[in-house]
């Protein structure tokens, strides 16, 4: 999740058990120039060993040198983005504007998979509009291409994150591939994922807003999986408030190594709003947090929480 998903959150999300990571989408236009700040997004933690680099792109030769450079990273996966619905990002043609253009995202997967072994993905939304359902020839092109793994969030660009992802698409998408899908899209529990791993067949879920504030929904995942049945007696008992906020103070500590101290603070506030959700409390801490300049600052309320007995 562009935004999101930096290397501080992703290495959270690896210590909580995800099996995969996605870098946030990065501009192959701006990587092929060589962008300092770009470089940067695809910077790791020592504890990310599995990670996915998520490229954005409509010209396929910037696309193939974003993954000349990235393929000296070993990444699992390299994944092309066609499912943005961001205008910035539509406008240049990139995004979810691709799913108008099924032979360009053919032409984009080419270009990607002659520059590397590593296995290419791509990540679909339904198509631009609901006039325009493409995601399965999409799909089909970019699988002939060389794509090896397709992944779905079932709305369409119009719907932007409105009302319910379509998860029989999924299963659709999954009948009609001959390699193995993912679904992406209203992922909030545990017992979200099992769902739609069980009424879709798909072979993997993409945990999206579901993991903001919550990365312990990849260990509730997991223990679902292996107890081998949805519903609250196979889950672990879900976080305490103090599991959470050592959870958001590390967070934090990495984010600080990473940008410096005074980015992270500001950045960690809408992270410390999505793991204080819920909490008894929370809304008051909440709002002294918006306060907060310097680790000490985030350490000492969290302390002074945690000691007044939430
Ligand atoms: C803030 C935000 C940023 C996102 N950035 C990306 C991105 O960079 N690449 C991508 O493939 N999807 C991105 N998405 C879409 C999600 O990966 C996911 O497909 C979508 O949110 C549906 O899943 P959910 O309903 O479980 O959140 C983003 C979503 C949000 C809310």
């Amino acid at each position: 999740m562009a935004g999101y998903t930096d290397r501080a959150f992703r290495s959270v999300c690896a210590q909580w058990g995800a099996d995969l990571c996605f870098t946030e989408m990065v501009s192959a236009e701006a990587l092929s120039r060589g962008s300092r700040k770009t470089l940067r997004l695809l910077e790791r933690e020592p504890n990310e060993t599995v990670t996915g680099f998520q490229i954005f792109a409509s010209d396929p030769r910037a696309a193939a040198a974003a993954v000349r450079l990235i393929t000296r990273l070993a990444p699992r996966v390299i994944d092309l983005n066609c499912g943005c619905s961001v205008p910035k990002v539509l406008k240049t043609g990139c995004g979810a504007a691709l799913m108008r253009q099924p032979a360009l995202i053919r032409e984009i997967v080419t270009a990607m998979r002659q520059e590397t072994d590593v296995p290419v993905s791509v990540k679909l939304r339904t198509g631009w509009d609901a006039a325009t359902p493409t995601f399965l020839e999409c799909a089909a092109l970019a699988v002939c291409a060389g794509a090896s793994l397709v992944s779905l969030h079932p709305r369409f660009r119009t719907q932007g994150f409105t009302g319910a992802a379509q998860w029989p698409l999924i299963a659709e998408l999954k009948r009609a591939c001959a390699v193995p899908v993912f679904g992406s899209g209203d992922l909030f529990t545990a017992a979200d994922c099992l769902g739609m791993l069980e009424t879709t067949g798909c072979d993997g879920v993409m945990v999206a807003r579901g993991a903001l504030g919550n990365p312990f929904i990849f260990r509730e995942v997991a223990a679902l999986c292996a107890a081998g049945r949805p519903g609250p007696d196979g889950a672990p008992p879900g976080p305490s408030a103090a599991e959470r906020l050592d959870t958001a103070l590390r967070h934090l500590r990495l984010l600080a190594l990473a940008k410096g101290e005074e980015t992270a603070c500001r950045e960690m506030r809408k992270h410390y709003v999505a793991y204080t959700r819920g909490m008894r409390g929370g809304a008051a801490l909440r709002q002294q947090v918006v306060q907060a300049r310097t680790l000490s600052d985030y350490e000492r309320l969290t302390a002074e929480f945690l000691g007044a007995g939430a």
